[in-house]
């Protein structure tokens, strides 16, 4: 799986370019694709998709189908507008936002009720990484946020190590491919062989097309969450090949 991460970029009418130059590329049938415009682009996005193999998500919700939330998007929202998928505890959620694994939790929960696959993300920060607390970090947030759950079959993962993200410094394959190799490690000791096996772990941080190919090389690396490169219909397009 590619997915574009856009975060708060792009409106109406950039997503309409984005989507239109990118279709007439033959997008290859054998990737999942996957794009997470902002919720203002959400309805544009959909209808723009149909008929293509890109797919769509949303970067965050509510764990509430509905309610005096101002402010706040829901999964059933997210649902009717044809999001297959949606991006839970980024690290700008959860540094900037505030947003804890108690929250991530319950929000995943929502998500899977309503059918809406979640993208987990997890990741350590730089300080954490110097003071050697990177395994604890990772392990606290997949098994607290993860919490009750006992079928993830649906859930994807993303290890995006803070100090990645829009740095320019990706971390190196073999770096992220040890905490991959942990964390599907751990998901064989919680759940099961099988469950490890099936579920996808993307690595996201930095990723370009002058580095995806190194990371994918990497056995437990299923994927990318991409920023930066993915706002860019040619880079997105040269990350998917
Ligand atoms: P960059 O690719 O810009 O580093 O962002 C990564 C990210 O946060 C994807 O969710």
């Amino acid at each position: 799986m590619i997915a574009g991460n856009w975060k708060m970029n792009k409106t109406v009418k950039e997503t309409k370019d984005f989507i239109t130059k990118l279709k007439k590329h033959a997008l290859p049938k054998n990737k999942d694709i996957l794009i997470c415009p902002p919720f203002t682009a959400l309805s544009k996005a959909s209808g723009l998709i149909k008929g293509s193999n890109i797919q769509l998500g949303a970067q965050n919700m509510h764990y509430e189908v509905a309610g005096a939330f101002t402010g706040e998007i829901s999964p059933l929202m997210l649902k009717e507008l044809g999001c297959k998928y949606v991006i839970l505890g980024h690290s700008e959620r959860r540094h900037i936002f505030n947003e804890d694994d108690s929250l991530i939790n319950r929000k995943i929960k929502a998500a899977l009720n309503l059918k809406l696959k979640p993208i987990l993300c997890i990741g350590e920060t730089l300080d954490q990484r110097k003071k050697n607390k990177t395994e604890g970090i990772v392990k606290s947030q997949l098994l607290n946020s993860l919490k009750d759950i006992k079928d993830i079959s649906n859930i994807i993962l993303a290890y995006e190590p803070v100090w990645a993200i829009g740095t320019g410094i990706n971390a190196a394959p073999e770096q992220a491919e040890e905490i991959h190799k942990m964390i599907r490690t751990l998901i064989k000791k919680t759940y099961s062989p099988k469950a490890a096996n099936d579920i996808r772990i993307l690595y996201g941080g930095s990723v370009k097309p002058e580095n995806i190919k190194e990371l994918m090389k990497e056995q437990d690396i299923d994927g990318a969450l991409v920023g930066g490169a993915s706002l860019d219909t040619d880079k997105f397009f040269k990350l998917i090949n």
